[in-house]
């Protein structure tokens, strides 16, 4: 593959430019990064110093009009406290308020901080702690489905982020979790590859659903998405834990757009090479975000007086 330096004039933006901060560099934080070219992005690392080195490869397969694989590189300097219109976090979901917190001096100065992760509940974790320090920062919530995962080699450049195929990253204000609560209102304009939705909560809930099915069971039977259609002893598995979470969602008046069982077993089909987020975590020795997809509803249940008896047999199984 060919190393080349986009200049910033090679693309271009409708928008005016907007300073951006990025929390996270995982592969989500990378791949967003690689849409703001035309402004002024800024990187928040733990040690509040270093410039950042991003590196994306595109491989040829990704892109039509492209016949080569692409390596794109680029620096981020280190956020000095600089007004920032957007502070984009990716973090993993546990990890949002410690990732935030080293820098609540610096919060008075963002207009708006947008949450673009797996799992729900550190959302309103958040709103709570902004609320708490009297930050007036607009928190924003966002979901991405465009693959992309960091190479395992350790690069002391930077990270290494492979984009391995395009999706939708879409994202909304989150003033509630009761949708009627949230500012729909608002037309502050999302930074670039970011669609803006009106409905963010009943979206992350229908992505939490299909989460909250393929996760556990691929990370309990160590198995790609796919296995869980296409082995017979496990269908039955997907089967039974969607109709749990279905019966929860009609009990909460959450809607789901379609049934549960057959839409997961499309999501798996469609990403049956791929080991789900939560089996790589735990391959990769890494905490994983169980607590903020499966132990998200159990809550949900508990508030209602209900458990999820499959779904704290998986739990058991992974925490053991
Ligand atoms: O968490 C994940 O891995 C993904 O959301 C999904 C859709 C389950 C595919 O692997």
């Amino acid at each position: 593959s060919s190393v080349y330096h986009v200049s910033p004039s090679s693309q271009r933006s409708p928008q005016a430019p907007l300073s951006i901060g990025l929390l996270g560099m995982g592969a989500v934080g990378t791949l967003m990064a690689s849409h703001w070219r035309q402004h002024k992005v800024f990187a928040l690392p733990r040690d509040h110093k270093s410039v950042l080195t991003l590196n994306l490869f595109t491989p040829a397969a990704q892109t039509a009009e492209q016949q080569t694989a692409e390596h794109q590189q680029w620096q981020l300097p280190c956020w000095q406290g600089e007004p920032l219109d957007w502070l984009v976090l990716t973090t993993k979901a546990g990890d949002t308020l410690t990732a935030l917190k080293p820098w609540l001096n610096h919060l008075p100065r963002v207009n708006n901080l947008l949450l673009l992760q797996n799992g729900m509940g550190q959302q309103q974790q958040c709103a709570d702690w902004l609320a708490q320090h009297r930050l007036h920062t607009k928190l924003w919530a966002g979901i991405s489905t465009a693959g992309a995962y960091r190479r395992a080699a350790n690069n002391p450049q930077g990270s290494e982020v492979v984009f391995a195929g395009a999706g939708q990253t879409i994202a909304g204000r989150w003033a509630q979790e009761n949708p009627a609560d949230n500012d729909n209102t608002d037309t502050t304009p999302l930074p670039p590859g970011i669609e803006s939705v009106r409905d963010i909560p009943a979206r992350m809930r229908e992505k939490l659903a299909v989460n909250a099915v393929i996760n556990p069971l691929t990370a309990v039977l160590r198995c790609h998405n796919g296995e869980l259609v296409s082995n017979p002893l496990y269908l039955p598995q997907l089967q039974a834990l969607a109709a749990e979470v279905a019966d929860l969602y009609q009990q909460l008046h959450w809607p789901l757009s379609q049934d549960l069982s057959e839409r997961v077993q499309q999501v798996a089909q469609a990403t049956a090479a791929n080991r789900s987020s939560t089996l790589q975590d735990i391959l990769a020795a890494r905490p994983t975000e169980l607590v903020f997809i499966c132990g998200y509803l159990q809550q949900q249940a508990q508030s209602l007086g209900l458990t999820l008896p499959l779904t704290a047999r998986l739990m058991r199984q992974l925490s053991d």
